[in-house]
C-alpha cells in the first residue's frame, strides 16, 4: 500500500513517532512517504493510507497541521486516514485532563471538517536539555504538578511504542 505520513513537531517527538511509523510500515512491505506540515507536504489523492500527527502546546495542535487537514479534509474522509496526537495529559490521572485533551481533539476535528477513523493519544516526552530557560521552569512546574520527572538535567520519553505500533497495524488492516 501507499502511505502517506505527515507530521507537525515543535521538539522533535512527533517527528520521531513519524519516522517509527514509516520504518515500521516499510518493514511490512508498504511505500511510504513523510513530511513535515511545515515543508509544502504532498496532497492525500493518490495514497491509500495517510497518518497525520501533531503535538500539543499550550493546548494547541501546530498550525501547519491544521491547515493541512482543513485544505484537504475532502480527501482525507475518502479514505483511511487517522490522527496521531503527541502530548503528556494523556498520561494525567484525572478524569477533568482527560476530558479536556478529548474536547481539543474533538474541537480540533469540528473546526477543520476531518473525520479520521482513528485518533491516537500518544504519550510525548519532556525534553529539557532542548528547552530555554523559561519553557525548563514552566514544564517542570506542571511536570511537578502532574507526578512526571522534574531534574531538567535529562529528558524523559514516555512514548509507548509497543502502542505506536498497534495503532500502525490496525491502520494498514482497515
Ligand atoms: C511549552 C510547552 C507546552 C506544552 N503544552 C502542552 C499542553 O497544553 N498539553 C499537553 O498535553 N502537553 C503539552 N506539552 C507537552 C508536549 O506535547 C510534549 O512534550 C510532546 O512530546 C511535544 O512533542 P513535539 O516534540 O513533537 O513538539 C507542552 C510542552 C511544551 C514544551
Amino acid at each position: 500500500m501507499k502511505v502517506l505520513i505527515i507530521y507537525g513537531t515543535t521538539e522533535g517527538q512527533t517527528r520521531k513517532v513519524a519516522t517509527f511509523l514509516k520504518d515500521e510500515a516499510e518493514k511490512l512491505g508498504h511505500t511510504v512517504t513523510v513530511a513535515d506540515a511545515t515543508e509544502n507536504p504532498p496532497a492525500p489523492v493518490g495514497f491509500d493510507v495517510v497518518l497525520i500527527g501533531a503535538s500539543l502546546h499550550m493546548h494547541n495542535y501546530q498550525n501547519s497541521v491544521f491547515h493541512y487537514v482543513k485544505d484537504n479534509a475532502e480527501a482525507l474522509n475518502k479514505l483511511t486516514s487517522a490522527f496521531f496526537s503527541v502530548c503528556l495529559s494523556v498520561m494525567a490521572n484525572d478524569e477533568e485532563t482527560i476530558n479536556e485533551l478529548k474536547q481539543i481533539t474533538e474541537s480540533f476535528m469540528a473546526d477543520t471538517g476531518w473525520k479520521p477513523v482513528d485518533i491516537e493519544q500518544v504519550p510525548g516526552a519532556l525534553l529539557y536539555t532542548k528547552y530555554d530557560f523559561f519553557k525548563k521552569m514552566i514544564m517542570r512546574m506542571i511536570a511537578k504538578r502532574e507526578g512526571h520527572q522534574t531534574s531538567t538535567k535529562e529528558d524523559y520519553e514516555y512514548t509507548d511504542w509497543v502502542k505506536v505500533r498497534a495503532f500502525l497495524n490496525r491502520m494498514l488492516k482497515a
